[in-house]
């Protein structure tokens, strides 16, 4: 199907309501804030200005983004620090539509260098409430294991999350994917699945379909994070149409890191006409050039978008979510009503 250009306006685009269900707490800050948190906390980026931060932002691929990522997440100190993050991202998504955000966060990163589970955890649900009192906005936390560490780490970091399922309703995979398949997991998500915790997990990124495959079959995710290769694999393809596994598809992260080489060539919508539960989301905005609606524009202007085609990729947001049936419901209707 051709999709007629440019008929939405960045404004529609924008106040469209929306999920963002693939979200990395730690991408969304801003150089001007890592250099005032550095400040703050007496840490030292090995940067010697905003500007000079901000052009390093320039990738050939996932590792390259992924240096820069843990270097600078280390200015993130304390439950405030976190607290003052998610505050900063939840009013720019807030602004660009999303009503509802399944927030990941990598602890292992944090704990590393002696930051407190609780803190992170804490410092980003703070924030979380204020933005359902003030903003009207629902969400969750997922913890990401990284699966370039041992797995008796993220062993750890799962007991660490059983103890706060007030505010963590999910584990996720992320980090460094080739050479690292999710059958290394196996044990660590069945214990995860058994508590009571969706399971997610980052596969197809860089990573190939087997990769993909692995993560349905011997994790058992609900959703598979990016997962854009999947569209190399036709009997993937149906799989994932066939048992709606949604893929949380992040078209700006994949141009940045060179996942897609551009995005008229990317398969956001050749995976939606093959009846894939897609949806679009922001991975790590401060990293790549864009909040949730901007990555909604930027398809626009690629490969061109249709109301009933934003308004299906919005509703999936919704129905790959982890939110309540009750708000589930409030969400379809805001979209259902939606007019650009
Ligand atoms: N951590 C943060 N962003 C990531 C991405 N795009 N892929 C894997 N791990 C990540
Ligand atoms: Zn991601």
């Amino acid at each position: 199907m051709t999709d007629t250009r440019a008929t939405l306006s960045d404004e529609a685009l924008a106040s469209l309501p929306k999920a963002e269900l693939h979200l990395h707490i730690e991408g969304t800050l801003e150089p001007g804030l890592a250099f005032e948190l550095a400040a703050r906390n007496g840490v030292t980026l090995p940067f010697a200005s905003v500007e000079e931060l901000a052009a390093q932002y320039d990738f050939s691929d996932l590792q390259s983004f992924l240096d820069l990522y843990y270097a600078t997440m280390g200015v993130l100190r304390t439950a405030d620090d976190f607290t003052e993050l998610t505050r900063r991202y939840l009013r720019r998504a807030h602004a660009q539509g999303v009503r509802h955000a399944e927030i990941f966060f990598d602890p292992q990163a944090h704990t590393a260098h002696g930051v407190r589970f609780d803190d992170v955890v804490d410092g980003i649900g703070t924030a979380l409430d204020e933005a359902r009192a003030g903003l009207g906005m629902s969400g969750a936390l997922i913890l990401c294991f990284l699966r370039d560490q041992p797995v008796a780490s993220a062993e750890e970091a799962l007991t660490a999350a059983l103890a706060r399922t007030d505010r963590i309703v999910g584990v996720g995979l992320d980090s460094a994917e080739v050479g690292y398949p999710p059958s290394l997991f196996a044990e660590v998500y069945s214990r995860a699945r058994e508590a009571g915790l969706h399971v997610v997990a980052h596969a197809g990124e860089e990573g190939p379909p087997e990769y993909v495959w692995e993560a349905l079959d011997l994790l058992h995710v609900e959703r598979i994070d990016h997962g854009i290769r999947s569209i190399e694999d036709e009997r993937l393809v149906q799989r994932l149409a066939a048992d709606r596994i949604p893929l949380t598809v992040c078209p700006l992260s994949n141009v940045r890191l060179r996942a897609t080489p551009d995005l008229a060539g990317h398969p956001l919508l050749r995976l939606d006409d093959a009846g894939v539960l897609v949806t679009v989301n922001s991975d790590d905005p401060a990293y790549f050039g864009g909040y949730a609606g901007q990555n909604f524009i930027a398809v626009r202007d690629a490969l061109g978008l249709t109301e009933e085609r934003a308004r299906r990729l919005a509703r999936n947001s919704v129905e790959a979510s982890f939110a309540s049936e009750e708000r589930k419901a409030e969400l379809f209707a805001a979209i259902d009503t939606w007019r650009p």
